[in-house]
């Protein structure tokens, strides 16, 4: 699996042959102001919630790469309205399995609404799950007991988790999710795009490596083979 992190909570993975991307805000992120959208290729687009931060550029880059769009059923429906027809709705429970592999859409604590307003439903994760392995992708959300039920659905060989804190979990609730997902090696996302969310690189990093797990925060463009 490889993974290329576009900034705040947007990452790119290549899985079992597919280009997954998760939660496209680049154009307002000044911090990934490098990346040109109009050059991600993708397959699937995959939706955690409606915030401005995880959807400012799904309708270009959807429209662009023609990617069959995923997520909970309020936000492809809201898709469709803007003209993004491939859209694949969800929700909690609900697993698809493709030929490559399955995709899952679990529970986080948080909330969602679209830009313009329109209710978005309740916010997910995924659990995305093929021959080459296994990941979680939490979406924004608060540590839940609920995690507890992801190992049961897949062994997690990496865990994609907010450690920004203020409007998701910090970096000590983030340990405690690696440690319910059974998981020795995580991506930290939502830091550092905002004031609300700075945080202090090393403390973080030394906070997991204390406890025996791996903390990675990514740089912006850079691609992580796992
Ligand atoms: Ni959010
Ligand atoms: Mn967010």
């Amino acid at each position: 699996m490889q993974f290329t992190f576009y900034g705040h909570a947007c990452f790119a993975v290549q899985i079992a042959g597919k280009k997954l991307l998760f939660d496209p805000f680049i154009t307002g992120n000044p911090l990934a102001k490098e990346i040109d959208i109009n050059a991600i290729e993708a397959d699937y687009i995959l939706v955690s919630h409606g915030h401005g931060d995880h959807v400012a550029d799904l309708i270009q880059i959807a429209k662009n790469t023609d990617a069959l769009v995923m997520g909970a059923y309020e936000i492809m429906d809201w898709a469709g309205k803007q003209g993004v027809s491939n859209v694949h709705p969800m929700n909690f429970g609900g697993k698809v399995r493709f030929d490559w592999g399955t995709v899952r859409f679990v529970p986080a604590t948080h909330s969602s609404v679209l830009p313009d307003g329109t209710y978005g439903g309740n916010p997910g994760g995924f659990v995305v799950s093929s021959v080459d392995g296994s990941f979680y992708y939490s979406g924004d959300t608060a540590l839940m007991m609920d995690m507890q039920l992801i190992p049961r659905y897949a062994n997690i060989d990496v865990a994609i988790l907010p450690v920004g804190d203020n409007f998701t979990m910090g970096v000590e609730d983030a340990l405690v999710a690696a440690e319910f997902v059974q998981c020795s090696k995580v991506f930290g996302v939502h830091f550092d795009t905002f004031g609300y969310i700075k945080i202090n690189h090393e403390e973080a990093i030394d906070y997991f490596k204390k406890a025996g797990k791996t903390l990675i925060l990514p740089e912006i463009g850079k691609t992580i083979s796992i």
